[in-house]
Formats: C-alpha cells, sequence, structure tokens
C-alpha cells in the first residue's frame, strides 16, 4: 500500500518547499510589476530636455526634439479632414452657409470673409491669406497666432508690439502657435506668455500665479480663446473686457461705458459692437466647468502609447476621438454622445437663425427709414436695440463651441436678442409709417453669399485682386525671411 501513497504524502517537507517557491515566484511577479510601473511613471516625469531649450525659442521643431510625442501630435493639428455638423477641421464658408451674415458685418471685413477655424498649425498661414486683413491692421493683430509673438514682445516691449502695425510684425512672425505658447522652456510646466490675461486678472484683484493645475489646463487656452478689443486709437493695446464680469451683458455693460464702437454699420448707421470668440467666458457658465474639467480634458486627452503616458496635443473637436475624450467619464455610445452634441448645437443654431433673420431685416428697415430722412433722435432708440441684439447673437456665434458647452447660457442670450431685435422692428414700423412708406419694406434677394455681398455693395472681384497683388508683394520677403 506503501507504494500507493502520493509524493507529498511521502514527503510532507515538499509541500512547504512547493509553498515558498509560489511565495517567491509572486513576490518576483510583485518586484516585476512594480518597476514596470514605476518606469511608466518615470517616463511621465521624464521632463528634462535632452538638449536644453532657450528661453523664447519660437521653433516648435527644436522643442520636438525633446518632446516628439507631444511634437507629432501637435503637428497633427495640420489635418484638415475631419468634419463635423457645425465644427471640425474642415473649412466651413460661413458666409456661404449663412448668407445673412454678409448684412449683419456690412461695413466690417467680416463681410468680405468668414471661415469656420482650423487646427492651430494654420494659424499664421490663415491670416496672412484672409480678405479681412486686405484693410490695414495693427500689430496686435498677431497677438494670438504665433510662438515669434513673446519673443518679439520681450525684445521690443509690449506696447511697441501692439503700436506697431500689421505688415511691420509680418516678417518676423514665422512660427505657429505651439510649445512656446504654454510651456516653460526649463520646466515645461504651463505658464501663461500673453500680458492681456494677466493684466485682465490683474484688474479683479485675481493672480494668474494662484491658479491650481486643473485650471492651468483652462488658462492657457484663455490667452486666446476669449473675448478682446484694442484700447487706444493709437496704442490698440490688447485688453479683456472682463473688469465688470464675464457674462454677454456684463462685457456690454462695460463698452458701454466707454462707449465703444467697433464699427458703424453701412445700412442702419448704428454704432455697432463685433464679438471674437469668448470661449472661456462661455465656458464658465457651462455644467462640465462647474464639474471641474479643464478645456485640457476633452480637447487634449491623455493617450498611452508604448507604456508611455502622455497628452494627445491635436486640439481639435473632440467629437473626431470621443473614446479618448467622453468616454473616459461617460459611458454612452459614441452614437449617442455625438448625438447629445448635435442636439444642443441644432437648438441653439435654430435661435441663431432667427435672431440673424429680424436683425437682417431690421438693417434693411433701417436703411428705409434713413433713406426716407429718419432723424438721429428718432433713430436713437432703434440703433441701441440692434446694437444691443446683434452684440448677443454675436456673442454666441463667435464661441464655435458655446452651444455645446454652455447650452443653456446660449439660449438664453440668443432670446434676448431676438426680443431685441423685434423690439427694434416695432419701433421701426412706427417710424416707416410716420414716413408713409409701404409695409412691409420689400427684401433683396438676399438669398447668398454672392448676392448678399453684392447688395451691400462689395466689389469682391476687386477685392481679391487687390489681397493677392498685395501678397505677392509681401509674401516673398516674409518667406524669405524664414529661410534665414
Ligand atoms: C495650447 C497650449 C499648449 C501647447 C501649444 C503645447 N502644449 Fe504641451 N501641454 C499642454 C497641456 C494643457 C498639457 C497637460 C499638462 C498637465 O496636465 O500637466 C501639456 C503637457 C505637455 C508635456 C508634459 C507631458 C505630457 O504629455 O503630458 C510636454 C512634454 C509637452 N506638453 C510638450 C509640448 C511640446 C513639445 C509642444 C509643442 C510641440 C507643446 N507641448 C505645445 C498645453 C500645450
Ligand atoms: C496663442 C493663441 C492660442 C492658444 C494659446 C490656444 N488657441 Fe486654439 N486657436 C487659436 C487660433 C488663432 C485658432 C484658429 C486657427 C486657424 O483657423 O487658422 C485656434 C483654433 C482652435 C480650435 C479649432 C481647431 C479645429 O480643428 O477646428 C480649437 C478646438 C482650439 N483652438 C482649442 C484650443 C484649446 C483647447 C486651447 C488650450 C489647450 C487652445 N486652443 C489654445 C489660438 C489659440
Ligand atoms: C466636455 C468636453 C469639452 C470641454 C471641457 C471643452 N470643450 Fe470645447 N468643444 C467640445 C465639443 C464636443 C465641441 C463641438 C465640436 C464639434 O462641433 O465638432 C467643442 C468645440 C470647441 C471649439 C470649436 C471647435 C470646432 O471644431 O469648431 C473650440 C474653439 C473649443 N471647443 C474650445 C474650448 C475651450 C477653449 C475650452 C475651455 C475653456 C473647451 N473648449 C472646453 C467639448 C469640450
Ligand atoms: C472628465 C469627465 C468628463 C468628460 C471627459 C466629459 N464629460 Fe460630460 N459630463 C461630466 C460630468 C461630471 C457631467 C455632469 C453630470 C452630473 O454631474 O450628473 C457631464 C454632463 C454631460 C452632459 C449633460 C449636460 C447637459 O448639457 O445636460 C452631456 C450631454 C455630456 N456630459 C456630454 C459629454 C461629451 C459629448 C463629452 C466629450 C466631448 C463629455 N461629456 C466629456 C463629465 C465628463
Amino acid at each position: 500500500m506503501d507504494e500507493k501513497k502520493s509524493l507529498l504524502q511521502r514527503k510532507p517537507w515538499l509541500t512547504w518547499v512547493l509553498f515558498f517557491l509560489t511565495a517567491l515566484v509572486v513576490f518576483l511577479l510583485g518586484l516585476f510589476g512594480a518597476s514596470v510601473m514605476e518606469r511608466r511613471g518615470e517616463s511621465y516625469q521624464l521632463l528634462q530636455p535632452v538638449k536644453p531649450i532657450a528661453e523664447w525659442e519660437p521653433r516648435n521643431e527644436v522643442w520636438g526634439e525633446n518632446y516628439p510625442r507631444e511634437f507629432e501630435t501637435y503637428r497633427a493639428t495640420i489635418d484638415t479632414t475631419f468634419a463635423s455638423l457645425h465644427g471640425g477641421s474642415a473649412t466651413i464658408d460661413m458666409l456661404e452657409r449663412y448668407p445673412n451674415l454678409v448684412i449683419l458685418w456690412a461695413g466690417y471685413a467680416f463681410s468680405r470673409d468668414y471661415s469656420q477655424s482650423r487646427g492651430h498649425y494654420h494659424a499664421v498661414e490663415d491670416i496672412r491669406n484672409t480678405l479681412r486683413t486686405g484693410v490695414p491692421q495693427p500689430g496686435t493683430c498677431w497677438t494670438c497666432k504665433s510662438t515669434d509673438v513673446p519673443r518679439l514682445m520681450n525684445q521690443m516691449g509690449v506696447a511697441n508690439f501692439y503700436k506697431a502695425t500689421w505688415e511691420e510684425l509680418g516678417p518676423e512672425i514665422q512660427n505657429n502657435i505651439g510649445c512656446q505658447d504654454c510651456h516653460d522652456p526649463k520646466t515645461m510646466n504651463l505658464r501663461i506668455t500673453r500680458p492681456a490675461l494677466i493684466e485682465a486678472y490683474e484688474r479683479r484683484g485675481v493672480k494668474i500665479q494662484d491658479a491650481t493645475h486643473q485650471e492651468m489646463r483652462s488658462q492657457v487656452c484663455a490667452q486666446c480663446h476669449v473675448e478682446y478689443y484694442f484700447k487706444g486709437k493709437a496704442e490698440k493695446y490688447l485688453t479683456f473686457p472682463w473688469d465688470k464680469g464675464v457674462t454677454a451683458e456684463e462685457i456690454e455693460n462695460y463698452y458701454d461705458a466707454i462707449e465703444h464702437v467697433d464699427w458703424t454699420h453701412s445700412l442702419s448707421r448704428t454704432p455697432m459692437l463685433k464679438a471674437q470668440h469668448p470661449d472661456w467666458e462661455l465656458f464658465q457658465l457651462g455644467i462640465h466647468y462647474q464639474r471641474g474639467l479643464s478645456c485640457a480634458d476633452c480637447h487634449m486627452p491623455y493617450r498611452a502609447e508604448g507604456g508611455v503616458k502622455f497628452t494627445n496635443h491635436k486640439i481639435t473637436s473632440p467629437l473626431s476621438n470621443i473614446a479618448g475624450s467622453c468616454q473616459v467619464c461617460h459611458r454612452e455610445s459614441e452614437q449617442a454622445l455625438t448625438q447629445n452634441v448635435y442636439d444642443r448645437q441644432e437648438k441653439v443654431r435654430q435661435l441663431a437663425g432667427m435672431a440673424e433673420d429680424l436683425l437682417a431685416k431690421a438693417h434693411i428697415e433701417a436703411r428705409m427709414a434713413l433713406d426716407h430722412g429718419a432723424t438721429t433722435q428718432q433713430m436713437a432708440a432703434v440703433q441701441k436695440l440692434i446694437r444691443q441684439a446683434q452684440w448677443r447673437w454675436d456673442f454666441v456665434g463667435a464661441s464655435h463651441g458655446g452651444s455645446f458647452h454652455t447650452p443653456l447660457e446660449c439660449a438664453r442670450i440668443l432670446g434676448n436678442a431676438i426680443e431685441k431685435s423685434s423690439a427694434a422692428r416695432v419701433e421701426l414700423a412706427i417710424i416707416l409709417s410716420k414716413q408713409g412708406v409701404q409695409q412691409p419694406v420689400p427684401m433683396p434677394d438676399i438669398s447668398t453669399k454672392a448676392k448678399a455681398q453684392a447688395y451691400i455693395g462689395l466689389d469682391m472681384g476687386k477685392i481679391r485682386e487687390e489681397k493677392k497683388s498685395f501678397l505677392m508683394k509681401i509674401l516673398p520677403q516674409w518667406l524669405a525671411r524664414r529661410a534665414d
């Protein structure tokens, strides 16, 4: 019977040997695992540049030698293939899509040319080429386009940078938005390089140095994705109008108090405001900000590659990367999340369309009233309403992400725009009937961009020719400078 006993029964000490062997293997596996995790941590922490980067180094390629993953994903913003319903990196000609915009901006360069934005890698090329820079612009216009800006500001002084003309600075501006704009070259910490943001906070008693790490992941974007104006006729000093707050009404109060006018409307003669892109301002009124998210959470999600975790620098529409952005937090399908975005955008768009239609009619009717001798006094109330209505409409429209970032606030603002533009038309109806003008005032055919531009008297053929010869004169020098 003895032979029938198992090996372990015959040699009980073997059980202990097996036990210790297993324990050792588990221990070694644990050690190996821990070292892998540590490495991973290390490779994420390893931010010491292999080749030191000079202060104010504008060339993204030079930074890229140290940080190839960030550089490669950053460079991918050159891609213009992704299009969503209202956003994406493909160009959308907004005037073609919504011809009423030409009427709303009559007398202002935006009525010539306005396209939905592309990726950061195209910033310099796009501002050089737009027909809006066919009219003389200040140096300030370059501020949010290039890593050469911090370098030049440091070299020539901030005030002198703004005061220079767009043409004077042109040859110096060679590198697109990039590393220098958001990072300290020695530590790679996020840092603010645009004085306008620091100054705006200081006026409100806030120190940007006190911002938390998570806040900085939005503040770097707030350097450019905000409402702004150029202060002073000669100074053209870039200023963020946040002294009274960041809502559409608070910013309007700021502008009204200093009697700021961006341009006089060529049809209604209204002293107008032009909204820039209040992305950061509107974002703060939405649920994702209130739950602690930063811009980078959706537009620059983390990515893993060969055990290395890094930040995806391909800043674009998150709809092109729902798995990497939204699905980190939401468990719904890509289709459901895309639909959530589109639903909000479409509802806001419906209201925006109503406001555009009413505003276009108000400008055209105001023109009719003026042609029939309406007095400055008669028109004052109408023009005030038009100014207020269009500012509200533009505040929402100019923030391309706003209808998703903050749908409810956008709808509220547009509701006010609709109310004020309707009120302007009621006032106009009274003036026009006093003048004996037959109503409704006949509307011109403005169903396409070209027809609307012809109606407001733009000779687009001539404008394009002038721009072309301007670029032919100037670009060879600017591009030759790049080769130096
Ligand atoms: C628009 C602002 C912006 C620009 C431009 C930018 N970065 Fe970043 N970068 C960030 C943000 C935000 C993070 C995330 C920081 C964090 O959460 O700690 C980051 C993180 C990093 C990190 C830390 C490691 C990582 O991947 O998270 C490195 C290295 C880096 N960036 C390199 C670069 C390089 C190189 C360029 C230029 C090719 C560049 N960045 C351009 C905003 C920017
Ligand atoms: C130095 C100024 C600057 C900074 C900093 C900056 N942006 Fe931009 N951003 C721009 C400009 C200018 C454009 C339009 C470029 C064009 O159309 O040529 C743009 C375009 C975009 C687009 C549209 C891209 C596309 O594919 O359609 C998104 C999204 C965006 N930025 C998000 C961000 C986020 C998020 C941050 C912060 C992490 C940020 N930006 C930081 C200036 C800036
Ligand atoms: C919760 C995710 C989320 C956060 C956080 C977020 N965005 Fe967006 N953003 C989106 C989505 C979704 C869109 C719509 C994209 C589309 O229509 O294709 C968008 C659109 C945009 C656009 C227009 C891009 C385009 O392709 O037209 C810009 C610019 C933008 N966001 C900037 C910002 C800035 C600046 C911040 C921080 C102040 C921010 N976003 C925070 C999700 C986010
Ligand atoms: C870092 C986490 C995080 C990411 C990334 C994120 N969300 Fe959210 N989202 C939240 C939180 C938190 C809420 C608020 C819900 C709550 O508190 O119950 C929210 C709310 C929402 C809501 C409802 C808000 C409303 O307007 O009614 C939608 C829709 C939504 N997210 C879509 C998206 C989409 C689309 C993306 C990607 C572009 C995205 N989220 C990315 C965390 C996130």
